[in-house]
């Protein structure tokens, strides 16, 4: 099959890695991609937005698998669009995405299919947020209704906070549109674990779990960011864990999407607190977290593109996932600043260290070449550097090892991802 990756990051970069062991896969193109990428696809110079080029490409090149990686144009429809060209598309249709689209939507979803999850209200004005704020406990959690850079989430510690909250969300646009309508809901306590599933709209398969490091700095400090590193498996998803999820979370979603006319296919990321009172879901993505990609592909041991095309065609209750036993330790790589403002164009070197070494890999976020082809940052997000263990504490030990092999100037990264795993 002749295939396109559409999105130029590292969860991108490590989807590309694994469809290009495909048999099935005869030619892999990617749009934009970045300086990884490049050494696995074809990179053409195409944003994730640009729904016209990108069909316009994809029908010239004969493609016959899309897969679209990003939220952006998954809530935008452009799986619709390559069905409409008669092109087979993996990723949720328009009507689909929405479950990450809208939080509001996802919200009032779970509550009428009982899926467990934090009590909310959802508002369309500032003057009615303000006013259930005067009678709620703190903390308490705001969120911007539609997308936002993965930062559209405020931890409100008192009233003082979640009113300036409301504002930055509902008058003052901090998050654009995704602004215009907000949920308000229950903070919850416990463990956070995400767990990615594949389904075809009627079965669930579910990958592995991850855990996210979200805040710039160690500890759980400082701005939150898209991901500054990740591990999987999480230790604390248990099989009990696990088996209340399929029966109360994954299956009940899966079919309460289907019920409502809007069935989903594709990636369901799973955000889910383990509460004491048991799991319940943060939030839904609708495609693979990254950097939780980076660790939960390198595991897999199927065949990516079979997989994502019996999730096309329906067909998934025919494939079991298998995983390695190993576990995976994701530490990026960032830019020093980020997520605030940063220096772009610093020369990467050390990159050669990781060729022919199958248990660490490199994945390219925010990467270019040069005229001379040097390798350049270009982004918050430079790298992910992702090792394989036998346990997590090795891959953590062999992942942190190989952040020493990259040079660059304002290379920052978290000291302690997977931290966490000491508690066990
Ligand atoms: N790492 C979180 C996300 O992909 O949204």
């Amino acid at each position: 099959m002749r295939v396109l990756i559409v999105g130029g990051g590292g969860r991108e970069h490590a989807i590309a890695a694994s469809v290009v062991k495909s048999k099935k896969c005869d030619k892999l193109f990617c749009a934009p991609g970045n300086a990884g990428i490049a050494a696995l696809a074809e990179c053409v110079p195409i944003g994730v937005m640009e729904f016209d080029k990108l069909k316009e490409f994809a029908v010239k090149e004969n493609i016959d698998f899309v897969i679209v990686a990003p939220d952006d144009p998954l809530a935008a429809g452009l799986v619709d669009v390559f069905e409409e060209a008669g092109i087979k598309a993996f990723g949720p249709r328009k009507n689909a995405a929405i479950l990450e689209g809208s939080k509001a939507f996802s919200k009032d979803l779970m509550k009428k299919y009982d899926i467990p999850t934090a009590e909310y209200e959802n508002f369309d004005d500032a003057a009615a947020a303000l006013e259930y704020l005067k009678n709620v406990q703190y903390p308490i959690v705001l969120k911007a209704d539609g997308l936002a850079l993965g930062k559209g989430v405020l931890i409100c510690m008192n009233a003082d906070e979640a009113v300036a909250g409301v504002k930055e969300i509902m008058e003052d646009k901090k998050f654009g549109n995704a602004g215009n309508r907000m949920v308000i809901e229950q903070f919850m306590t416990g463990r956070e674990v995400s767990v990615l599933t594949f389904t075809d709209g009627r079965t669930i398969r579910v990958m592995a779990s991850a855990q996210d490091h979200k805040r710039a700095k160690d500890n759980d400090e400082g701005l939150n960011t898209g991901g500054m590193g990740t591990f999987s498996p999480s230790p604390f998803y248990t099989d009990e864990v696990h088996d209340f999820c399929m029966k109360n979370i994954y299956q009940p979603t899966v079919d309460a999407m289907a019920k409502e006319g809007r069935t989903f296919k594709g990636v369901i990321f799973f955000g889910l607190m383990l509460t004491p009172q048991g799991p319940k879901v943060l939030e839904y993505n609708a495609r693979f977290g990254d950097p939780e990609a980076q660790v939960v592909l390198p595991r897999m041991e199927n065949d990516l593109l079979e997989v994502m095309e019996a999730c096309v065609d329906g067909t998934l209750d025919k494939i079991e996932l298998s995983f390695k036993k190993d576990a995976a330790v994701c530490v990026v790589l960032a830019s020093d600043g980020y997520p605030l403002s940063y220096e772009k164009g610093k020369v990467i070197s050390g990159l050669d260290k990781f060729d022919g070494k199958e248990d660490y890999f490199c994945f390219h976020a925010g990467t270019k070449f040069s005229d001379d082809k040097k390798v350049l940052t270009n982004g918050g997000r430079v790298l992910g550097i992702t090792a394989l263990g036998s346990d997590l504490k090795e891959a953590r030990r062999k992942a942190y090892e190989a952040t020493e092999w990259v040079v660059f100037d304002n290379k920052y990264l978290r000291h302690d991802i997977g931290k966490a795993i000491d508690d066990v």
